[in-house]
C-alpha cells in the first residue's frame, strides 16, 4: 500500500496542544491528520492517503447511514520514557477487524495495511502522543464503512477505511476505583448467530438504552446476560469480565457472542504468568451472587483498551444488591503488570509491543 501525505497548514499550536494533553479526557480532541483508503470490487483498496483532519462530505443516501454496515477498532499508542512511541498488539486488532468484516460483509483489509495505516498516522501526528505520566496515551480509532450511494439492501460496492486518533486520559472520571454495575434484565446485547463477536456500531447503539437504565439506577456501567437463557454473564457495554476465586483461579465468560477482547486475551496470559489459572466457561449470574455472599469470589474486574483494567464493585438489579467483593489486590497487580509492559517499564516477554517511531 502506497500512502500519499498532504500535511495540514493549520496545525493545532503548541500551547493549545499542551493544554489538551494536560487533560485530554476521552474522545474529545482529534489530531491534525487522518488516514483514508477506499475500496471497490474492481479496484480493490486504492488511494491511501494522509490528509488534514476534517469533516467528510457524504451523500444522504450513503449506505452506512441507513443500514449500519460499519465496523471499527480501538487501540492505543504509548510513549515510553525515552520518547519512542509503541502500539500494543496492533496485528490482533487487524485480525479482529478482518473477522468483523467477514460478519458485516465488508472487504478484508490486509493485516499489514491496517498496521501500516495506524503507524503512518501516528508518525505524522507523533507530537499528539502524550508522555506516559498519568497513564495517558493516543487512542486510535480505525473504522470501515459502507460509502456507496445506494438504498438497496446488499453489501456496499464502495467502502471507506479510515483511522483517526485522539489523546486519552482515564476513561472513567476520577481514575481507577471500583465501577458499580447494573444488571439489565430488559435488554440483551447479542444472540447466537448475531453480531456480538463483531466490533460493529450497531452493538453499541443497542447498548445505549441499557446504559441509560444503568445511569437511572446510579450505576456506572451495565452488564449483559446471554440472550437465550438470561442466566449467563456476557460482558459490559465495552469491557470483558473476570471472576477471581478464593483459591486463586479465575473464570472469564467463554467467547461466542461476546467481543473477543485483546486485553482479555492478554490478561489470560499475564494472570497465567502470575500463577493464576484462567478458565473460559459460562458463568451464571447466581454463581456471582452466591460466590460473593459465601466468599468464594474474592475479586471481580473488567478490562478493555479504553478502560484498561478496572475493579468491579457492587452489582445492582431489580432483585437487589450484591455487594462489592472483598479485595482488589490481584486486579491491581494484573493491571500494573499490563501497563508496565505498555509503557515499556517491564520486559515485554510476550513480544506484544510494536514500535512505531
Ligand atoms: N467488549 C466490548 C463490547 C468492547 O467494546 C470492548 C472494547 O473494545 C471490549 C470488550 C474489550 O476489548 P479490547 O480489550 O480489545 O479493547
Ligand atoms: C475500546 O475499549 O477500545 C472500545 O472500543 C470501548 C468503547 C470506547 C467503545
Amino acid at each position: 500500500m502506497e500512502i500519499s501525505t498532504t500535511l495540514s497548514t493549520d496545525l493545532v499550536d503548541d500551547q493549545k496542544l499542551a493544554a489538551i494533553l494536560e487533560n485530554p479526557g476521552f474522545g474529545q480532541h482529534f489530531t491534525d491528520h487522518m488516514f483514508t483508503v477506499e475500496w471497490t470490487p474492481e479496484r480493490g483498496w486504492y488511494d491511501a492517503r494522509i490528509t488534514p483532519y476534517g469533516p467528510l462530505s457524504l451523500d444522504p443516501a450513503t449506505a452506512v447511514l441507513h443500514y449500519a454496515q460499519e465496523i471499527f477498532e480501538g487501540m492505543k499508542a504509548y510513549r515510553h520514557d525515552d520518547g519512542s512511541v509503541w502500539s500494543f498488539r496492533p496485528e490482533e486488532n487487524a485480525r479482529r477487524m478482518v473477522r468483523s468484516s467477514q460478519r458485516l460483509a465488508l472487504p478484508e483489509l490486509p493485516e499489514e495495511d491496517f498496521v501500516r495505516a495506524a503507524d503512518a498516522l501516528v508518525e505524522v501526528d507523533r507530537r499528539w502522543v502524550p508522555d506516559s505520566a498519568g497513564e495517558k496515551s493516543l487512542y486510535l480509532r480505525p473504522f470501515m464503512f459502507a460509502s456507496e450511494k445506494f438504498l438497496g439492501v446488499r453489501p456496499s460496492q464502495h467502502v471507506t477505511f479510515m483511522v483517526i486518533a485522539s489523546p486519552a486520559g482515564s476513561y472513567f472520571k476520577g481514575g481507577v476505583k471500583p465501577v458499580s454495575l447494573w444488571l439489565t434484565e430488559e435488554y440483551t446485547r447479542a444472540a447466537r448467530g448475531g453480531m456480538g463477536a463483531a466490533k460493529t456500531g450497531g452493538n453499541y447503539a443497542s447498548s445505549l438504552v441499557a446504559q441509560q437504565e444503568a445511569s437511572r439506577h446510579d450505576c456506572d456501567q451495565v452488564v449483559f446476560l446471554d440472550a437465550q437463557e438470561q442466566r449467563y454473564v456476557e460482558e459490559l457495554g465495552g469491557m470483558n469480565m473476570y471472576f477471581v476465586h478464593a483459591d486463586g483461579h479465575i473464570v472469564t465468560p467463554e467467547t461466542g457472542t461476546i467481543l473477543e477482547g485483546i486485553t482479555r486475551a492478554s490478561v489470560i496470559e499475564l494472570a497465567g504468568k502470575l500463577g493464576h489459572q484462567v478458565t473460559e466457561r459460562r458463568f451464571g449470574i447466581e454463581e456471582w451472587r452466591e460466590g460473593v455472599a459465601s466468599g468464594e469470589i474474592v475479586e471481580i474486574f473488567a478490562c478493555g483498551t479504553a478502560a484498561v483494567i478496572t475493579p468491579v464493585g457492587e452489582l445492582r438489579s431489580a432483585q437487589g444488591t450484591t455487594p462489592a467483593p472483598a479485595s482488589t489486590d490481584l486486579t491491581m497487580r494484573i493491571r500494573q503488570a499490563l501497563v508496565d509492559v505498555q509503557y515499556g517499564r517491564a520486559e515485554d516477554s510476550f513480544g506484544w509491543m510494536h514500535r512505531i517511531c
